[in-house]
């Protein structure tokens, strides 16, 4: 990890930051300037949307001329701040990112670092070349669940991992938003596959508990479900205008995005800084031009409804990962199996259990069941613990056990490039292969 900004930050100082990409992410991590000023500053905002600019501005009381349209006009007036946190849309990290660099910014980056291979390649080489650090929101390793594996793994508890076994469930209506109406149902719009959107964590994880490379990496998955010719009888091409079941279905967007207000940063424009519309605003959007008020048989996605991965690493561990979109309830699991024990877990129950051989006349086997605080932020916690960790490390403290270089966040992504190459190519792919 590059520390060559320790001299340029006191420690008693916060760490100033511009918001590159005014959206539901970026303003997130900023609420922790608001919680912690005495650690984090918002200091300016690149926003091409004048709407977003100006409410950004407005929330927190920034001058006109740290207001800027885009990452050229903020590269070429003087540095005005320590750091960016980039909250761009996937395909714009790179090209939003380098030119801050090289001016001397340091960047928290979304996710994915990049949507190809040879972009994500790209930044990594400028990061090291401008000796800048790059830290990418990786939020998982900072759930107290992760965290508290990891402690476990790396205590030596249950030997050297042999296996390790993840899965995402992606609940019914989270599909649906994100990945059927929304923002990433298809890879020629947003240009990530759902496995990169979506399970780079879950790579990322894994590769972390492993720590060591992935070699080779096979793939399977598919649209299945949310297409044209599955639409139940009776379903129209809009909830709200010419459906006939929309009251007994499981889809409908009405019950999603008004009578449950789910996912409204994703639904309404500007919600996320506060601008809200009233039910009946909602209503007349869901009725006429909103892409979520589509039926989820009629839509136009065309990225996978389930994938399954496997890896080998250069160790000879291995491991598999199942994304299952639409499923009732929205879960992440995990389960390691090292040569003296292992361990399985439920994200979202907050607890995993360690378990050991025992071959005492009687037993079979112990088992212990660590308890973790899973409070009511998203990714079990881990968002603003990473801001907390971004702090720490801007200001040139020790690294923490879930701290990810560059260089390290890029194992899970070379996982998810070579994991679509590998369905699309039906074939194992090598890693080597796709860089
Ligand atoms: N870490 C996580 O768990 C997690 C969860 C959800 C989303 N994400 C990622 O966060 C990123 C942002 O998602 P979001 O939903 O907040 O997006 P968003 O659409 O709400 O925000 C993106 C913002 O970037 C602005 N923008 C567009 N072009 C720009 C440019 N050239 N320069 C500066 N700003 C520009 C847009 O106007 C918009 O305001 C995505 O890459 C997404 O994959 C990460």
């Amino acid at each position: 990890m590059n520390i060559s900004h320790i001299e340029e930050i006191e420690s008693n100082k916060p760490v100033t930051v511009v918001i590159v990409g005014a959206g539901h992410r970026s303003l997130l991590y900023a609420s922790y300037a608001e919680k912690h000023p005495d650690q984090l500053q918002i200091v300016g905002v690149v926003e091409p949307n004048p709407i977003r600019r100006k409410l950004t501005a407005e929330q927190f009381d920034l001058d006109d001329n740290c207001c800027f349209e885009t990452v050229e006009q903020l590269a070429k007036a003087p540095k005005i701040a320590d750091a960016v946190i980039n909250g761009t849309m996937d395909d714009l990290h790179v090209e939003t990112t380098i030119p801050l660099l090289q001016v001397g910014y340091d960047v928290l980056l979304e996710k994915p670092i990049a949507t190809s291979e040879e972009n994500m390649l790209k930044l990594y080489q400028t990061a090291r070349e401008y000796k800048r650090t790059v830290m990418v929101c990786h939020v998982l390793r900072y759930a107290p669940f992760y965290k508290a594996i990891r402690e476990v793994v790396a205590s030596g508890d249950i030997g050297d991992i042999v296996n390790i076994q993840t899965t995402e469930h992606v609940s019914y209506h989270h599909m649906a938003v994100s990945f059927i109406r929304g923002k990433w149902n298809s890879e020629e719009k947003c240009k990530s596959s759902m496995l990169m959107a979506k399970c780079c964590h879950d790579l990322d994880i894994v590769t972390w508990m492993v720590g060591n490379q992935p070699k080779k990496v096979s793939s399977f998955g598919s649209l299945m479900q949310f297409k044209p010719e599955n639409a139940p009888l009776g379903a129209g091409k809009r909830c709200m205008v010419d459906c006939q079941i929309e009251e007994n279905c499981a889809y409908s967007a009405r019950k999603h995005y008004i009578e449950q207000g789910r996912w409204g940063f994703y639904v309404w424009d500007n919600s996320h800084l506060g601008m809200e519309q009233n039910t009946n605003q909602k209503i007349e959007a869901l009725r006429s031009d909103s892409p979520y008020g589509r039926c989820v048989w009629h839509c136009d996605n065309d990225v996978v409804d389930h994938q399954s991965v496997i890896i080998e690493f250069n160790n000879g561990c291995t491991a598999t990962h199942n994304m299952v979109g639409a499923t009732s309830r929205p879960c992440r699991t995990i389960h390691i199996v090292g040569t003296k024990g292992e361990i399985t877990g439920i994200l979202e129950d907050g607890s995993f259990v360690i378990r050991h051989p025992d071959p005492r006349k009687g037993h079979e086997y112990s088992e212990k069941r660590i308890t973790v605080d899973v409070t009511d932020d998203s990714h079990g916690g881990g968002d603003l613990l990473l801001v907390a960790d971004f702090v720490r490390i801007m200001r040139g403290e020790e690294p923490s056990l879930s701290s990810t270089s560059l260089e390290k966040s890029i194992y899970g992504h070379q996982i998810g490039f070579a994991a679509e190459r590998s369905r699309l190519e039906g074939r194992t792919m090598g890693i080597d292969e796709i860089n």
